[in-house]
């Protein structure tokens, strides 16, 4: 139902504004250590910058942003960097969830969260349930995610599948991995930003960012800003996107 709706939507803005953008929310830690802080005060400060990404995302009309917020490998980090930063997700949950139901907005997590603190995991759950039906702004966060993860853990529900003899193994096609994969109900990918200047992908949306474009700022993520999402929305309009095919759908 909801997947219809937005279909259809996509239709109808296809040829201008991105329906679908996704951001890798790179230098928080460099931020702050150039003000002489703690890197968890650049997290906090990117938790502004989140907001008002949001903002900038539902006034322009965007249907899906997704936040790279915790990649599998952050894990790797000092135990107080890691701690600090369920604290902060666990404070911005608690703290906006009136925010989700006032602007209509749907809050969805992908990622294996189950090896998150009991709290933390008990407010996702509350705060996707609760803004369920909101046909606004669907929020994705990505939390405890991988690419590689994802695309793991939909072969394991198709291998899954074929054991049961409800999935017979040639019928297997592109979009039935996509369909098994933690965004499967939402639209493809058309932007991916990235701030603080590395120009990779770093195991994010793999698989369902094979024809989305790429957007690459050296700006910080604590200084991203509503002028900065504009010019990244300014550049995707400016290009042709032809999906592998010939002049398709821009100019
Ligand atoms: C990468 O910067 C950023 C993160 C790993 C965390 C992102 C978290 C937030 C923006 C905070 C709030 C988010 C939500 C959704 C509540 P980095 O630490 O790798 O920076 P560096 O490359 O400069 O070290």
């Amino acid at each position: 139902m909801q997947y219809k709706y937005l279909l259809e939507y996509n239709k109808k803005n296809h040829e201008c504004n991105p329906c679908h953008v996704a951001i890798i929310m790179d230098g928080n830690g460099r931020w702050a250590t150039r003000q002489g802080k703690i890197r968890i005060m650049g997290h906090k400060e990117g938790f502004r910058a989140v907001k008002e990404a949001i903002k900038f995302s539902i006034a322009n009309n965007l249907k899906i942003l997704t936040l790279y917020a915790f990649s599998s490998e952050n894990w790797n980090r000092p135990l107080f960097e890691i701690k600090a930063l369920m604290e902060l997700f666990l404070f911005a949950l608690d703290t906006e969830i009136k925010n989700l139901k006032k602007h209509n907005i749907r809050f969805k997590v992908i990622g294996d969260i189950t090896c998150f603190d009991k709290k933390l995991q008990n407010s996702i759950h509350y705060a996707e349930q609760i803004t369920f039906d909101n046909t606004g702004l669907i929020l994705n966060i990505a939390a405890n995610y991988g690419g590689r993860w994802d695309i793991i853990e939909s072969v394991k529900k198709i291998i899954n599948r074929v054991q049961r003899g409800i999935l017979d193994v040639n019928k297997i096609q592109e979009n039935t991995i996509s369909q098994y994969l933690s965004t499967s109900e939402l639209l493809p990918v058309d932007l991916v930003i990235r701030t603080g200047g590395e120009k990779r992908i770093s195991n994010f949306l793999l698989w369902q960012i094979a024809y989305s474009e790429l957007y690459f700022t050296d700006v910080l993520w604590p200084d991203f800003n509503c002028h900065i999402f504009q010019h990244a929305i300014d550049s995707f309009v400016s290009r042709e996107r032809r999906f592998g095919g010939f002049k398709k759908n821009k100019k």
